[in-house]
């Protein structure tokens, strides 16, 4: 276009940033496209097949013509096989609770629209995962951070929580396993999380998504901590992560019925419904038995996680923050290599570093200042074994090249 453009965007739409990540990304795969080969360990999601039962059941699906709009809550199966699904860490679901979106993130996204009055403030843990305080504002709402203190857990204590609220306070959200950290509240801390928010009506939001995800600690779901944190807990996930399907955008809302009328409701008219045939494919995945077939996924994933702990605690200036005990990140503190020379520029961020990490070695990271972790770079460990290995040397080999 030559003119000067008419159209003005509203103010939610205009002030929403582009993301920091987005300018590393596109280089990283403008070098591939140019045949630079390229370890990418960006991914937030595992690289593994979608479960066959899902696409057994889509092509069914298909076959059977079940390609209409369904109920804006969802198929009935599959709100039911869902709250079966969720049961299985205590909590009492029921199909009523349950509504299916087009993955985890529109399900955020309704929560957060059905929830918030205009200047309401969400307490949001940080590092944080990058989309959270834009669904709040765009839906109204003020994100507030709450920060763990120095030293490396990455964890927020109810201590920190109380300080953060005001009057105008009405969510904690909270995510364990978290992206980008890693970490992975255990039972106690999230029950002392959540008896602050019970003290001063909160509600809860509960960004479960990667609940499978879990190594050498167990995964505890909130509204799994009594009826009475049920009661003002809205629980949010889906089969992006656990079932390697993030591309059929399947999630949902599980909440106290009135909750999940309102965002069933929201749903109807806006999305009508996520696709459905994603939704039978997700029912033909929840009712399939696949305990074996995940549970050695995550195995792999355990032992390429057990790899970069142990290549990067010999690399001498990065340090990995919080017990990376969830998910598939690391989170990795490089302020200490701010100040040395790699062969073109002196590092005075971890976006530089990120920078120079892919110019330099060809190994994607992503930076932390979109996480709110400025110091930080979170490396993703879903790449194969061989890629991974190659990749950490890389890192090492770039690392010990910087000079004072
Ligand atoms: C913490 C977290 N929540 C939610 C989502 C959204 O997942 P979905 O693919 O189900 O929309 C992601 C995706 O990266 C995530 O990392």
């Amino acid at each position: 276009m030559t003119s000067a453009e008419p159209i003005r965007l509203a103010a939610r739409a205009a002030h929403l940033p582009a993301s920091a990540t987005a300018a590393l990304d596109a280089r990283a795969k403008q070098l591939i496209a140019d045949g630079v080969d390229v370890i990418n360990l960006t991914s937030g999601e595992p690289a593994f097949a979608t479960v066959e039962p899902a696409a057994l059941a889509a092509i069914a699906a298909i076959g059977e013509d079940f390609t209409r709009y369904t109920p804006a809550a969802g198929i009935p199966q599959l709100r039911s096989s869902v709250a079966t699904y969720l049961n299985r860490h205590g909590t009492t679901y029921t199909a009523d609770h349950v509504v299916i979106t087009a993955g985890a993130k529109q399900a955020l996204h309704y929560a957060f629209t059905v929830l918030l009055e205009t200047g309401d403030e969400v307490l949001i843990p940080a590092p944080y995962w990058v989309s959270y305080p834009h669904m709040v504002t765009l839906a109204g709402g003020v994100p507030v951070e709450v920060r763990p203190a120095p030293g490396g857990s990455l964890k927020i204590t109810p201590e920190q929580v109380r300080r953060a609220i005001t009057p105008q306070t009405r969510v904690l959200l909270l995510n364990s396993p978290a992206n980008p950290s890693g970490v992975v509240y255990t039972r106690e801390e999230l029950t002392a999380l959540a008896t602050v928010a019970a003290e001063r009506d909160l509600i809860i939001i509960s960004d479960e998504i990667c609940d499978h995800w879990v190594y050498e600690t167990t995964f505890t779901s909130v509204a799994a901590l009594g009826p009475d944190i049920a009661a003002r807990t809205l629980t949010v996930g889906g089969m992006s992560k656990t079932f390697a399907m993030t591309g059929w955008r399947i999630g949902w809302v599980a909440a106290p019925a009135g909750v999940s009328r309102a965002v069933a409701a929201v749903q109807s008219h806006t999305a009508s419904a996520p696709s459905s045939v994603s939704q039978r494919a997700a029912h033909g995945a929840l009712t399939a038995d696949l305990a074996q077939e995940l549970n050695s996924r995550r195995t792999a994933l355990d032992e390429r996680r057990k790899t970069v702990l142990k290549a990067l605690s010999d690399v001498p200036g990065v340090q990995v923050d919080g017990e990376a005990q969830g998910a598939f990140f690391v989170f990795v503190d490089v302020s200490k290599t701010y100040g040395l020379r790699s062969s073109t520029h002196t590092i005075s961020s971890a976006a530089e570093f990120a920078g120079l990490l892919l110019s330099e070695a060809q190994v994607a990271v992503v930076p932390g200042a979109d996480f709110a972790a400025p110091d930080h770079v979170r490396i993703s460990y879903t790449v194969p074994p061989d890629r991974l290995a190659d990749g950490l040397r890389r890192i090492s080999t770039f690392v010990a090249s910087l000079t004072t």
